[in-house]
């Protein structure tokens, strides 16, 4: 779900202003992302013991929904065990789990990257206790045991791991990626799955993806329950936003008084139709539309552990770009397993020359840079290291 749309949620935003003006409500009010929400980012390098370190680094890995479903268990000395919390999982978006799977996938990325940075390495057993079904559950997803590298150097993603964000804003279409960054972005993957990419603003695949993408995102605003599942998860404004430290964090002033007036009624999707969904499709139109490039991570099959390594993956590809000054966004609809967005499924399957079901496009993601002058953005919401560990 876009975050700007939301401004003109019910239509209208003027109207809504003058309300919640004459409601006595600050526009402003409530409107920043809480420093407290975000500490994740600033504190991970001060935790001294080294599973600690590792996980405090893994907890700002780019997960679906920002959901953050990951539980450490450190029972054991030396080792840290790894489940889901399966009450934060994203059943009607992401049916059998895949997508919080890639989510654990750049977890555990993100942990083994910052391990090098202690001289330490991260020995990572996947599913110790067997691979789960079709429904994901709560069995271990990892365990992992950090192990003496002498001699080893750190990564260099490291330094990119706190600098990472998803922007889900326009991207300059003057700069796109250049060759010498593809190059680095497959470097950084590693061969871990295939890797491709749009070439070029004139590359027909650009388009294609742009048509595709667009209509799925129109068929998950339009099926109730894929909707209400963002809908849920969404957290708007500063106080909102502090009490989870998850979701889709909304901080847009408009939208943050709206909700403080009680005009932006979460209960119920809006209707097919209505400003509040052309709005939406309107925005995600015009950021698509301001895309240079996309990139895309296929696996032949999908078995759990594919899911697991296309996360990883992606987890490299992103901190390459953002060590590279590149900005990401992923695009998952067209990717989902719910029958509403089945014809765009077979469509960006065949597109990319992966036919399903002997292969699955596991990741799409906008790829870019911002146009001059735009900050980078905030840093989403993290619930912090406490909120994980379990022992
Ligand atoms: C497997 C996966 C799928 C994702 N799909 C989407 C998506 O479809 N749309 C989107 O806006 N963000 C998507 N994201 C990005 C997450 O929403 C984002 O990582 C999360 O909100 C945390 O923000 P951060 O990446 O800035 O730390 C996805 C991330 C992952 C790992």
């Amino acid at each position: 779900m876009q975050r700007r749309t939301f401004i003109r949620l019910a239509g209208g935003g003027v109207v809504f202003a003058a309300a919640a003006i004459a409601a006595g409500v600050a526009l402003t009010a409530g409107s920043a992302m809480p420093e407290s929400a975000t500490a994740a980012w600033r504190t991970a390098g001060a935790e001294t013991e080294p599973r600690r370190f590792v996980l405090a680094h893994a907890i700002l890995a780019p997960n679906p929904h920002n959901m953050q479903p990951w539980i450490a268990d450190l029972g054991t000395a030396g080792i840290i065990t790894l489940r889901l919390d399966t009450a934060r999982l994203l059943p009607a978006t992401d049916p059998f789990g895949r997508q919080i799977l890639m989510g654990a996938g750049a977890f555990l990325e993100v942990l083994a990257i910052a391990a090098t940075a202690i001289g330490l390495r991260a020995e990572i057993a996947l599913f110790p206790d067997g691979e789960p079904g079709p429904r994901l559950d709560g069995r271990a997803f990892a365990r992992v045991r950090l192990v003496a590298a002498a001699g080893q150097a750190r990564d260099p993603l490291f330094a990119a791991i706190t600098a990472r964000r998803t922007d889900r804003r326009a991207y300059d279409l003057a700069r796109p990626p250049g060759a010498a960054e593809w190059d680095a972005l497959t470097a950084a993957i590693g061969g871990l799955e295939r890797f491709g990419s749009t070439e070029g603003a004139a590359d027909p695949r650009l388009p294609a993806i742009r048509t595709i993408v667009r209509e799925a995102w129109r068929r998950e605003l339009e099926t109730a329950a894929t909707m209400m599942e963002s809908l849920k998860v969404l957290r708007v404004g500063g106080a909102e936003i502090d009490r989870y430290r998850d979701g889709i964090a909304i901080t847009d002033p408009l939208l943050v008084a709206l909700v403080r007036t009680g005009l932006f009624d979460r209960s119920v999707p809006p209707a097919p139709g209505s400003s509040a969904m052309t709005a939406q499709i309107d925005d995600f139109d015009r950021i698509t539309a301001a895309t240079p490039a996309y990139l895309w991570l296929v696996t032949e099959g999908n078995r759990r552990a594919q899911q697991i390594d296309a996360g990883r993956g992606f987890a490299r590809a992103a901190l390459a770009g953002a060590g590279l000054g590149l900005v990401m966004h992923p695009n998952e609809q067209s990717l989902q397993e719910y029958p509403e967005v089945a014809a765009q499924y077979q469509a960006i399957h065949a597109l990319l020359e992966a036919p399903a079901p002997r292969f699955t496009v596991q990741i799409l993601a906008r790829v870019g840079r911002l146009p001059a002058g735009v900050a980078a953005a905030d840093p989403a919401p993290r619930r912090g290291l406490g909120a994980h560990v379990a022992a």
